[in-house]
């Protein structure tokens, strides 16, 4: 881990984990991760903000160890990506208090069993001052956990986020550039950020009132265009989808497929996008981004002991959990002498505020009359877009 100094007093500490393929056992990072520590050296005091991930221990400590005093550990957010360390920390620096929001102050003593007597809890607005820098906190709920909150440098303009504007990349790079970065970052929404749009919104309401020259998260490189991101921020949360289909599917014995195929091209015929992902090769954190614009998701499944294929309830699952835009859903496939496919479908889909559309089920083969249902359902499809404005 090299110090990057990012202004006067102002370092990153970044514990770039190149290797890294998994977050939370669930979520790809096909492009491996950080954890962003920043130390703020004022005229009186210093303080360094958040940790790391326990598994960058040896690589975090070695430049912690350099440091000669720590005042304020400020704790942004309970997760262990960025607080697994903090016992070290309390000890390695005895005279440090550790500086949490209210919410806060319960998580990390709940999952890291800190004393109480080593907690300084700050209220939604408070500010600390370490001399010639003061530090503001504000409380932004739910990016990515009920107790996360941000703190605003005043006299740097810099905004310290945490998970909030963050991305898993590794990078040698200090700031974002490029659509990639952009591409990570939507990548790290759909997955991390998605679930909690509407108090995204409010939390970008509060963030807009700063005057931010440098948006510095906890993952991933750092945002010295910050209106950037938040415009995507917004884009991403409020307002309609797009005219776009997401179709994820699995085939045991090709009926399903057969059917894919011939809904695939129906829509495009009909002038709509259509996102198609393969269950289970294909990247969760694809399926999750299409989710970000989609208005309609058509899940494609067999029928195979009496309900759907596991991964396409794997795939129903994670679009309910992931609470996306989406407007329409249906289902397609294949079943073999019957079964609660639909059914089972719909009972997992009960945080979406959707309108199911009417499913294509083909016994065995699809037939001409199954094709005839197929064209159906994307001309309801067509003329739901087009009701919406989609199109
Ligand atoms: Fe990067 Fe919610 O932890």
């Amino acid at each position: 881990m090299l110090k990057r100094k990012i202004s006067e007093g102002v370092f990153l500490l970044p514990s770039v984990d190149w290797d890294r393929r998994l977050f939370d056992s669930l979520i790809p990072l096909p492009d491996g991760t950080s954890y962003n520590a920043y130390l703020i050296e004022g005229s009186e005091k210093t303080a360094l903000l958040d940790t790391s991930d326990p598994t960058m221990r040896e690589v975090f400590l070695r430049e912690l160890k350099r440091i000669k005093r720590i005042d304020y550990l400020i704790a942004h957010h309970g997760e262990q990506d960025h607080s697994g360390l903090i016992p070290e920390v309390l000890e390695l620096f005895p005279e440090s208090k550790l500086v949490v929001s209210s919410k806060g102050k319960e998580i990390l003593m709940a999952h890291l069993r800190i004393p109480e007597e080593r907690v300084q809890v700050v209220g939604d607005g408070e500010a600390l001052s370490l001399g010639n820098k003061t530090l503001e906190f504000l409380y932004t709920p739910w990016v990515h956990w009920p107790e996360t909150m941000v703190t605003y440098l005043r006299e740097d303009k810099i905004l310290f986020t945490c998970d909030f504007f963050g991305l898993h990349l590794a990078t040698s790079k200090t700031y974002a550039r490029g659509d990639y970065s952009l591409e990570a970052a939507k990548r790290y929404f759909a997955e991390i950020m998605m679930p909690f749009r509407s108090t995204i919104e409010k939390n970008l309401e509060k963030v807009k009132t700063l005057d931010v020259s440098i948006i510095a998260p906890s993952h991933g490189p750092l945002w010295d265009n910050p209106q950037l991101i938040m415009d995507k921020y917004r884009e991403w949360t409020s307002g309609a989808p797009k005219n776009i289909m997401v179709l994820p599917f699995v085939s045991m014995h090709n009926s399903t497929r057969i059917m894919v195929d011939y809904l695939t091209d129906a829509l495009i015929k009909r002038g709509i996008q259509v996102e198609r992902f393969e269950l289970p090769q294909t990247d969760l954190g694809k399926i999750a981004m299409a989710l970000v614009d989609a208005a309609t998701l058509i899940l494609g499944t067999p029928t195979v002991l009496g309900g759907a294929h596991p991964y396409a309830a794997f795939a129903a699952f994670l679009a309910n959990a992931l609470r996306p835009r989406l407007r329409f859903v249906s289902l397609i496939g294949s079943f073999g002498w019957g079964g609660k496919t639909v059914e089972q479908i719909s009972g997992m889909l009960s945080n979406l505020k959707v309108e199911i559309l009417e499913p294509v089920l083909a016994r065995g083969l699809p037939k001409e009359e199954d094709f005839q249902a197929l064209d159906r359902l994307a001309e309801a499809v067509l003329e739901k877009h087009r009701n919406e404005g989609l199109i």
